[in-house]
């Protein structure tokens, strides 16, 4: 079977994760979350008293100090950081969360994830997700997809994730949380979050999880691109 590129981005819980590990189950590829890789060195930071917002050259010096990468693990990519697979518990805390966007806004941080996110072009199919993928990572992904929801359906979403807010959390103040992400996200020098130009675009606001992916699936199946 040909080796597919499936790229889909999108916003902060527009419900991509979920969906981007449905269809790589099911195309029989693997899932690869770059968000993750972000969030492994914003937890290697935050553990190396570094102030990001503040001190992107510490941050930059300390990818010297560090191993980052997927190995497979019975057949499934696993992120690993310094040879111990990384604990997704530690990297979806809220303090990661709050800092993420401006590590992910060094150009030295993206550039030195670039090579290690197009390296699991080796694997074969791969479904991978992130922000800047149809764009920046795989210009040439075979099949590239946009997924969002308004704010107030993401807040929402991500309200129901335990584990992801701070204790005592709102509606309201999850969603200035992702509109604050959005923003820095959206708006930084390097590789923003936008669509590709060649993206198809899914407003999941109305769709449940099964109707994305067969809408993801159908479309890779029909071979468009
Ligand atoms: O998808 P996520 O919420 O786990 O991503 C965490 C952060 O990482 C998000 O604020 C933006 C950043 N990110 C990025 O800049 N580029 C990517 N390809 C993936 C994530």
């Amino acid at each position: 079977m040909v080796a597919r590129q499936i790229a889909i981005d999108g916003p902060a819980a527009s419900g991509k994760s979920t969906v981007a590990k449905l269809v790589a189950q099911r195309l029989g590829g693997f899932y690869i979350n770059t968000g993750d890789m972000y969030r492994t060195v914003t937890r290697a930071v935050l553990d190396a008293g570094i102030d990001a917002e503040n001190d992107p050259e510490a941050v930059v010096a300390l990818l010297a100090r560090i191993d980052l990468r997927y190995r497979l693990v019975d057949g499934v990519p696993v992120l690993h950081l310094n040879d111990e697979p990384v604990i997704l518990d530690s990297i979806r805390a809220p303090e990661v969360a709050r800092v993420v966007s401006y590590v992910a806004r060094i150009a030295g941080v993206r550039d030195w994830l670039r090579e290690r996110q197009r390296e699991t072009r080796a694997l074969g199919t791969i479904v991978m997700e992130g922000r800047d993928i149809g764009t920046v990572i795989l210009p040439d992904a075979s099949h590239k997809f946009y997924v969002t929801a308004s704010p107030l359906v993401r807040a929402k979403r991500r309200l129901a994730q335990a584990g992801e807010v701070v204790d005592g959390a709102t509606l309201a103040s999850v969603a200035a949380e992702i509109a604050e992400r959005d923003r820095i996200d959206s708006t930084r020098a390097v590789a923003p979050l936008r669509p590709a130009e060649d993206a198809i675009h899914i407003d999941t606001d109305h769709l449940t999880i099964e109707q994305v992916v067969e809408a993801v699936i159908s479309r890779v199946r029909e071979g468009q691109p």
